[in-house]
């Protein structure tokens, strides 16, 4: 117990369950200080994000006082190591160790203070502020040495758990902040060059795509400004509402960057280690290495035909399934014309780059007209909008200013991808709108991510599965709880996700979005990879046979590890 000492300056029990015990005190403080030395000193201790408000004048310092005002505030949040975007991951769920705010009202302190703790919970006891490809070395072999867990902490926006795990060293991903840009990158040897724009693996959507703005290029990408441009998003798939016609993320990785765990710095892309390369194009992060950097494909800019409509009441349910039945009725033709987007029940999003204004008002006539009677039957706050962005970095703008997704709460996700055959009959159109109309009676939040990759046929070298490309929607529905829930409820309500989507899950193929799938996912090989699922353990044995790496429903898991201790 010899880093007990170290660890109590902050007034934290965080080595609680058997587990840490065993393996923690195996190393002693003198292994963390060898560890830090040969990472420049660049190791620290991880730390929950309202720690600052537990001491007794904590309340009135400065920092608690910001902490409380941005605890919802996505950059806040993955600026902050011991943060997470999606809460009950910095919480053990099973032992309800955390230190949580309540999310609906951040100026109480009660959930942190006496009789309560502050825990640190899943949040990981030791963090390194990676700078090069050499920390990531010495940390698989101190993982290796010290049978320390290790993960991979980015932007933390995992809705899985797969960026901490109680008792783990985590690689903190946050400062590999280079962007650079190459008209004619050409991955190393191979021959032929392409536009591509090379990211560090902690740059976030929002600083990539102000980049390709002052580079006059298109970076797809993600719907929200803090997810990572280069790590978790990419590596399991990443979709865009321009992935339609331009492809998932997975579509246009030109090259990785990446130290395996057998502590080789590698090279892949599709003319050297091709296996490794097809693996990080969609077989998930956090399981075949680290990624350094990223360079992704990038496209000329893009003028975007926008339509959006949308009224004020989120549950009018006769509205709604208007809304829904007029997308589902469109939606093969719209796919295949070029449109991607974004919908709940009460708006509808669409952008096209194929298009000019007046071929999109004409292909989009339907939508409009019910627009239109919306408006003219008085429903309230009933808008049509049709308008021209010049570029996809205008329309993030103008869409992340009011569009901006839950931070800081604890949710339990689900989602399913949604086939055209689904689309194909006015029989199946009935019967997925019916199925939508369930998950949405089920959940109090249900999106519907017009975001396949539905004309853009790949070419087979990616790892996703294959029925992404078959899809036109990627839906997902969500509810949470707050600080207080307790494991019965918490668990309910992941129960009650999951039968949600037990909706869709009855009337299509398995197949789910790995990224924002159920955390208890059935059949998750199948669902997230489907028939490209059969070369990854293989590749995962290859590059990392003593499974330094591993998370949740990954390739490859050990699901009866102790560092998934906290999942319920
Ligand atoms: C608000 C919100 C909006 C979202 N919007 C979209 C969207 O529009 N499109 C979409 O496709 N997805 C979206 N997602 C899902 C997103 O793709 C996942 O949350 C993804 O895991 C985020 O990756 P990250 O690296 O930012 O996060 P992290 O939580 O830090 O990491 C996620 C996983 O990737 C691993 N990882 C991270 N970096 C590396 C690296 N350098 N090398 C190897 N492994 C690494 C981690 O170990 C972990 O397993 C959204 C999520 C949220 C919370
Ligand atoms: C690592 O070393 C640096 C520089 O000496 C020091 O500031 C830091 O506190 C050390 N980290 C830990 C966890 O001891
Ligand atoms: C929020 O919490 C503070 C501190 O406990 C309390 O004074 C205030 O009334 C609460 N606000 C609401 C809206 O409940
Ligand atoms: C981008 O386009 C604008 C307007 O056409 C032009 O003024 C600017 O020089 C271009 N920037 C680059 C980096 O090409
Ligand atoms: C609809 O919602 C908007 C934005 O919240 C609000 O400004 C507007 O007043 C609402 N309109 C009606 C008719 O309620
Ligand atoms: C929707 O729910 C109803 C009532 O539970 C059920 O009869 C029906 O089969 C469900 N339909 C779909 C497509 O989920
Ligand atoms: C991809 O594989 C499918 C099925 O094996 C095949 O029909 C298709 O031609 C392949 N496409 C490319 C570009 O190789
Ligand atoms: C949980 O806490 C909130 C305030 O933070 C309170 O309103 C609610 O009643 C509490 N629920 C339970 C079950 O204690």
């Amino acid at each position: 117990m010899a880093l007990r000492p170290i660890i109590g300056l902050f007034l934290l029990t965080p080595l609680t369950n058997a587990y840490n015990q065993v393996h923690l005190s195996r190393t002693i403080a003198a292994d963390y200080a060898t560890l830090n030395s040969s990472v420049e000193g660049r190791l620290f201790k991880g730390v929950p994000l309202v720690l600052p408000c537990t001491t007794p004048d904590g309340g009135q310092s400065g920092r608690c006082k910001l902490i409380q005002e941005e605890y919802l505030e996505e950059v806040f949040r993955s600026n902050n190591p011991g943060a997470y975007v999606v809460s009950q991951w910095e919480t053990c769920q099973a032992t309800g160790e955390q230190c949580l705010l309540d999310y609906t009202n951040t100026s109480n302190l009660a959930p942190v203070t006496p009789p309560r703790e502050c825990r640190l919970g899943s949040i990981p006891p030791y963090f390194i502020d990676v700078r090069s490809e050499t920390d990531v070395q010495v940390a698989f072999e101190f993982s290796k040495n010290f049978q320390v867990p290790l993960v991979i902490k980015n932007t933390g926006h995992d809705y899985k758990g797969r960026s901490s795990a109680p008792g783990s060293l985590a690689l903190w991903t946050h400062n590999l902040k280079d962007i650079s840009y190459d008209s004619e990158f050409v991955p190393e040897g191979c021959s032929t060059p392409s536009a591509g724009v090379t990211l560090g693996a902690g740059v976030q959507w929002k600083d990539a795509y102000a980049f390709a703005e002052s580079h006059n290029i298109t970076l797809v990408g993600g719907s929200d400004r803090s997810v990572g441009a280069a790590g978790g998003w990419l590596q399991g798939g990443g979709h865009s509402m321009l992935s339609n016609t331009m492809g998932l993320g997975v579509d246009r990785a030109l090259q990785f960057k990446v130290v395996t765990p057998d502590g080789q710095y590698r090279v892949a892309n599709a003319c050297q280690n091709e296996d490794l390369f097809f693996a990080l194009r969609g077989g998930g992060g956090g399981t075949f290495g680290v990624v350094m950097e990223s360079t992704i494909l990038a496209s000329p800019q893009v003028t975007l035909q926008t339509v959006v409509v949308s009224f004020n009441s989120t549950n009018d349910i006769a509205l709604t399934r208007e809304l829904w039945t007029t997308m589902t009725a469109n939606a093969l033709q719209w796919a295949e014309q070029g449109w991607g987007g974004s919908a709940s029940t009460n708006i509808a999003i669409y952008i096209n780059p194929k298009l000019d204004a007046n071929e999109a008002a004409e292909s989009m006539a339907p939508l409009i007209e019910l627009g239109k009677k919306f408006q003219d039957a008085n429903v309230e706050g009933a808008l049509v909008i049709t308008t021209t962005f010049e570029s996809w970095g205008s329309f993030f703008d103008w869409f992340a200013s009011s569009n901006v997704a839950i931070n800081g709460v604890s949710l339990a996700l689900v989602s399913r991808l949604i086939p055209k055959t689904s689309f194909a009959t006015a029989e199946s159109q009935a019967e997925l709108v019916q199925g939508l109309m369930n998950t949405t009676a089920a959940t109090p939040r249900t999106l519907i991510l017009i975001d396949a990759p539905s004309s853009y046929p790949g070419d087979n070298t990616t790892s996703v599965t294959e029925a992404w490309r078959s899809s036109i929607y990627h839906v997902t529905a969500v509810s949470g709880w707050n600080w207080n829930a307790t494991k019965d409820e918490k668990k309910q309500t992941y129960e009650m996700a999951s039968a949600s989507i037990d909706n869709l899950r009855r009337i299509t193929p398995d197949a789910a979005y790995q990224n924002e799938a159920d955390v208890y996912e059935p059949n998750h090989e199948v669902s997230f990879w489907g028939s490209n699922y059969q070369r990854l353990p293989e590749i995962k044995n290859k590059y990392d046979p003593l499974h330094l790496l591993d998370c949740w429903q990954c390739v490859g898991w050990q699901p009866s590890s102790s560092r998934f201790s906290c999942y319920l």
